[in-house]
């Protein structure tokens, strides 16, 4: 199937813009902290498992829809499934991912302020015990958390209207080699540090005792998230590959190239931690983990308001932006694809509509630290039931939290799963088999084992780690 659609120009390219869209936030803010407490090397093995059974299987699916169709991700879905409700399948794909964007540009905002801080010397003398009211006016304030969200939103608008290979392709040759390279800098710096052996051994020492049935669900939820799977991220970028590109050799790129640099931001956290003889299980994870330990570990570690001190943190903020940048730019994409191509719009009038939507409900979560603060889940379902119900039970999140829990908790996984489904049961075999060696060119010893994980492993262990986010499994023990 051919139409007149951009292509990315290169494989580099292709294999860089994927890459960009897997390494976010989730490697720097996530993997680190869950691999120290998980059991170390053994958390990392389990991973790399989940990779591999789970990851490259929906990764290769999705990257085939997408180029055997050259649709958007709606499109896709709908070309591939005949008239069938399956077509669903994309338009969940293309509203996850407008979903997480809205909530995930607030937190790309946020790495530009910290960036901006970590520059003018701004934590220079700030007490440890300050950085956690630091972030929180930061976040509750009305305007600078609003004004750098909209600061990120229009960067990667600009990035998107330029179009697939000026914008997205030439942006990814710059932003990802930075991105490595300020990787390793920071890496080799931090491992400098007196007591980094301490950080690394805790990191990487085998620890199978602390593995238990919920470690591999956190790996495989990991896994997924990490490698962007689960809605029409890659598909969509995969819709730009041409017909020689080798899907399963991008796809294993794309994971190695993740997998390294979530290692690596390990390597860059971690030293720092023991250096200054902080506990690493009182760090965090997440935003605390980010905008309040970080701050303070990295000004203790490299000397408080010195010149080191300030171009590394600088540095890092920089190098979470790079990564949370990339990823916001593919999932704009996905929505962007879908509303000019279903609707037929030019696609600089495409952009706009979505980046229009994503700055009402992004304002919504900014303001949700601060002056909607109160308006939470608790709060929305007494609303909805007029009071008649009791609520005390049901989580007080804020919007933020919201958009955040409901996507990963929800709505990620059950893309992931549907896909899988579909690839494993729906798509006609030989057309997979076609596409995966570009017509007979390339080997694929591997289908069988692949064809079984769609079918079997990758929906049942998508369907775990589902019910274990609602306590399933606790509530049974
Ligand atoms: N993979 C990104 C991260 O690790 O932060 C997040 C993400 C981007 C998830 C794009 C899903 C997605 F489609």
């Amino acid at each position: 199937m051919e139409n007149n659609r951009e292509n990315f120009g290169s494989k580099i390219g292709a294999i860089l813009a994927a890459a960009g869209s897997a390494v976010g936030l989730g490697n720097v803010w996530r993997f680190p902290i869950e691999t120290g407490q998980n059991g170390g090397a053994a958390f990392i093995i389990i991973y790399v498992i989940c990779i591999v059974l789970l990851g490259l299987p929906i990764m290769m699916s999705e990257f085939l829809i997408g180029r055997y169709t050259h649709s958007n991700t709606a499109g896709a879905y709908r070309i591939l499934s005949n008239g069938s409700p399956w077509k669903w399948v994309g338009r969940l794909g293309v509203f996850t991912g407008w979903f997480i964007l809205c909530y995930y540009n607030v937190v790309g905002g946020w790495t530009l302020h910290y960036t901006y801080l970590s520059a003018t010397n701004a934590f220079a003398g700030v007490p440890a015990s300050e950085f956690g009211g630091m972030f929180t006016d930061f976040a509750g304030n009305p305007w600078i958390p609003t004004a750098w969200f909209v600061v990120f939103l229009g960067i990667v608008h600009f990035v998107i209207t330029r179009g697939v290979q000026a914008g997205i392709e030439k942006f990814s040759k710059i932003m990802m080699p930075t991105l490595f390279i300020i990787t390793i800098v920071l890496t080799v710096c931090s491992l400098c540090l007196p007591g980094a052996s301490e950080g690394v051994e805790f990191l990487l020492k085998p620890d199978w005792g602390k593995v238990t049935s919920t470690t591999i669900l956190q790996a495989m939820g990991q896994a997924f998230f990490s490698l962007s799977l689960g809605m029409g991220c890659l598909c969509t970028y995969a819709s730009y590959f041409d017909k020689s590109t080798p899907l399963a050799k991008t796809a294993v790129n794309v994971s190695v190239i993740d997998t390294f640099i979530a290692i690596m931001a390990g390597f860059i956290i971690f030293p720092s931690v023991f250096n200054i003889g902080m506990n690493p299980n009182e760090v965090g994870a997440g935003a605390s983990l980010t905008f309040i330990s970080l701050p303070n570990v990295f000004q203790q570690a490299f000397g408080d308001g010195s010149v080191l001190s300030v171009v590394f943190s600088s540095m890092f903020y920089f190098l979470l932006f790079v990564a949370a940048l990339t990823s916001a730019i593919s999932l704009h994409e996905v929505a962007t694809a879908y509303v000019t191509e279903e609707f037929h719009l030019e696609r600089k009038k495409g952009a706009c509509v979505i980046t229009l939507s994503l700055l009402a409900l992004g304002i919504l979560c900014s303001l949700s630290f601060g002056p909607l603060k109160d308006i939470t889940l608790q709060q929305l379902a007494a609303w909805l039931t007029f009071g008649k119900v009791d609520v005390t039970g049901v989580s007080a999140m804020n919007i933020f939290d919201m958009f955040d829990s409901f996507s990963g908790m929800v709505l990620l996984p059950l893309g992931g799963m549907f896909i899988a489904i579909f690839a494993g049961w729906v798509l006609d075999k030989q057309l997979y088999k076609d596409e995966l060696s570009n017509s007979g060119e390339i080997k694929t010893p591997y289908f069988k084992l692949l064809i079984f994980s769609l079918r079997f492993i990758a929906p049942v262990a998508i369907g775990l780690v589902f019910l274990d986010q609602f306590g399933v499994f606790s509530f049974l023990k």
